[in-house]
């Protein structure tokens, strides 16, 4: 089961973190990984991971903000991978993300716009690149890296963030839903706060917070990914799916 041998996937941001787990699960399930970061280094190591498992991998880097880069990518990833089946939007932490420490009333309109472009405008752009090939092939699956934060009010500083991430998790149900007879599936993944080794040492400060006592790993977010990626999930669609350990139950 979830096999996605003749697959291709895209990932964004998967240079390291989460995008980079989602990647090595697509890549074990047997699809064909086109690894994206702005940071071309980064796309390149995790290529070098994949490939070191016997993966097919091909770095993509680009930014996701830019809609020309974009297409010219995916352009590129048919010829070289075949055609993106499989779009992953999980790149949505611009690099400085000024706006992720400030409570609103404190923030100023600067903050917002690297995540609105990145989390809103990055994602459409991907969304808009690879659909029409999906709906032309009759197979599609788009799955948007979300957070707990767009649906629940949290007092830590993450106001547009959260904003940004409800506002495309409101497209995906859209697209969900225009594209439900087309063989395309389009669902959101809420995470909570996961393990992506930037402050071990806040770790376990954090983890106590979690019903489970832990953080969550980017494999888990890749398995979940795996699931929405195969023919057995094509019954669900339009969903928002929460992964958190318990944080947030609905
Ligand atoms: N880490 C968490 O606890 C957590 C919690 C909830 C949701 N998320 C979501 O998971 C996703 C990944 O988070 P992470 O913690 O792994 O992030 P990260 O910052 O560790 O990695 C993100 C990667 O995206 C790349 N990137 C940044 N801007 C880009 C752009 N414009 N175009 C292409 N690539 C770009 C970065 O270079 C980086 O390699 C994000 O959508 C984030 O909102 C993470």
């Amino acid at each position: 089961m979830f096999s996605l041998a003749g697959r291709t996937a895209l990932v964004t941001g998967a240079g390291q973190g989460v995008g980079r787990g989602i990647a090595k699960v697509l890549a074990a399930q047997g699809a064909r990984v086109a690894v994206n970061d702005v940071d071309a280094a980064r796309a390149e190591s995790t290529v070098k991971e994949l490939e070191a498992t016997g993966a097919t991998a091909l770095a993509a880097p680009f930014d996701v903000t830019d809609p020309a880069a974009v297409r010219a990518a995916l352009e590129r990833i048919a010829l070289q991978l075949g055609p993106v089946d499989i779009l992953v939007n999980n790149a949505g932490i611009p690099a400085g993300s000024r706006g992720m420490s400030k409570k609103f009333i404190d923030s100023d309109p600067e903050d917002w716009a690297a995540l609105i472009d990145i989390n809103l405008y990055g994602a459409m752009h991907c969304i808009r690149a690879a659909l029409p090939g999906m709906v032309q092939r009759g197979w599609g699956r788009v799955i948007q890296i979300s957070s707990g934060a767009s649906q629940r009010g949290l007092n830590i500083g993450v106001s547009s963030y959260g904003a940004s991430k409800s506002g495309i998790e409101g497209l995906i149900r859209h697209v969900a839903v225009e594209n439900a007879r087309t063989g395309v599936t389009a669902n959101s993944i809420a995470l909570g706060l996961m393990n992506n080794q930037k402050n071990p040492a806040a770790t376990a400060h954090i983890a106590a917070g979690i019903p489970m006592g832990r953080l969550g790993e980017p494999e888990e977010a890749g398995a979940l990914c795996a699931y929405l990626a195969s023919d057995e999930s094509a019954y669900v669609t339009g969903q928002t799916i929460h992964l958190n350990g318990g944080s947030i139950t609905t």
